[in-house]
């Protein structure tokens, strides 16, 4: 059996994957002062897909992904988990009800061990120490970190850190994981690498993957639908192949591409 598989089938009670099918925004709109982020959003994330949030700088990824997670309060519009309002959560209402993610400035414990970085998640949902370690050197097994869980965090190389973030986030047994650019700053071998990865995910934690990348032949080759989003509206949302073929799109975002 594999370790990914493992960790689900023995999952302990106080981890149980919640069952949520859909992420969903609907009409969302985000205003900072006058300007407007977000304008009348509308998306759905399902379970066991790999969802491309794509879009040039300023267009409001990050601020949909924080609307998603409970980091950032829609202006107006709403967001459904399972076709539940979550309307009034916080960040840790929408993690404990199966909805992780990983921030655009990764945010390890630097000082702190590899593994320990994976075990305070588990740790942080009741689980017993000794519980906790042997689901985190799991995790660690799964992402290809085992052999390094007793060095500093701070001393890992980038890739790794990425891969340590997006480990500490599968730890919640989430339904919905939402990685903002967790490739950012690699070079486009490791981009492909990670990224590649990350598509992987879906079927090994039956979860749906909200993915914003901006290495646009990473996106098209592991993303079952993709949505693009242009300063703060929709521009788009389909299958790679029609993104690809959308003039919209050209124009707006594959254009500015060197
Ligand atoms: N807390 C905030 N207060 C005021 N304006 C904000 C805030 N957060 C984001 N913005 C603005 O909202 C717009 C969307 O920003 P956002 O960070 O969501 O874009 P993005 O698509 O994630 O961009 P990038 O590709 O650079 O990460 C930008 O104009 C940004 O300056
Ligand atoms: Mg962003």
């Amino acid at each position: 059996m594999e370790t990914g598989e493992s960790l689900l089938s023995d999952r302990p009670g106080s981890l149980a994957q919640p069952q949520a099918a859909e992420l969903t925004a609907e009409k969302v709109v985000v205003r900072f002062g006058g300007l407007a982020a977000i304008s009348d959003v509308s998306l759905t994330v399902q379970r066991g897909e790999v969802f491309g949030l794509i879009g040039p700088n300023g267009a409001g990824k990050t601020t949909l992904v924080n609307c998603l997670t409970g980091f950032q309060a829609p202006t107006s519009g709403r967001i459904m988990l399972g076709g539940e309002p979550t309307a009034g959560w916080s960040p840790d209402k929408f993690r404990k009800q199966g909805v992780a993610r990983t921030f655009q400035a990764g945010r390890l414990f630097r000082d702190m061990t590899v593994l320990e970085n994976v075990e305070v998640t588990a740790v942080g949902l009741g689980l017993g120490r000794r519980a906790a370690i042997a689901r985190a050197m799991a995790m660690l097994d799964w992402v290809g970190l085992a052999a390094q869980a007793n060095r500093v965090a701070g001393t890992l190389a980038y890739t790794d850190e990425r891969r340590v973030g997006i480990a500490r986030a599968l730890m919640l047994s989430p339904a919905f994981i939402l990685l903002d650019e967790p490739a950012a700053g690699m070079s486009d071998a490791e981009c492909e690498d990670l990224v590649e990865w990350v598509a992987t995910i879906p079927k090994r934690f039956d979860c749906g993957v909200l993915l914003i990348e901006h290495n646009m032949r990473v996106i098209m080759s592991v993303c079952d639908r993709i949505h693009v989003l242009d300063g703060g509206r929709s521009l788009a949302e389909g299958t790679p192949v029609e993104i690809q073929d959308n003039p919209a799109v050209m124009a707006a975002y594959l254009g500015m591409e060197p």
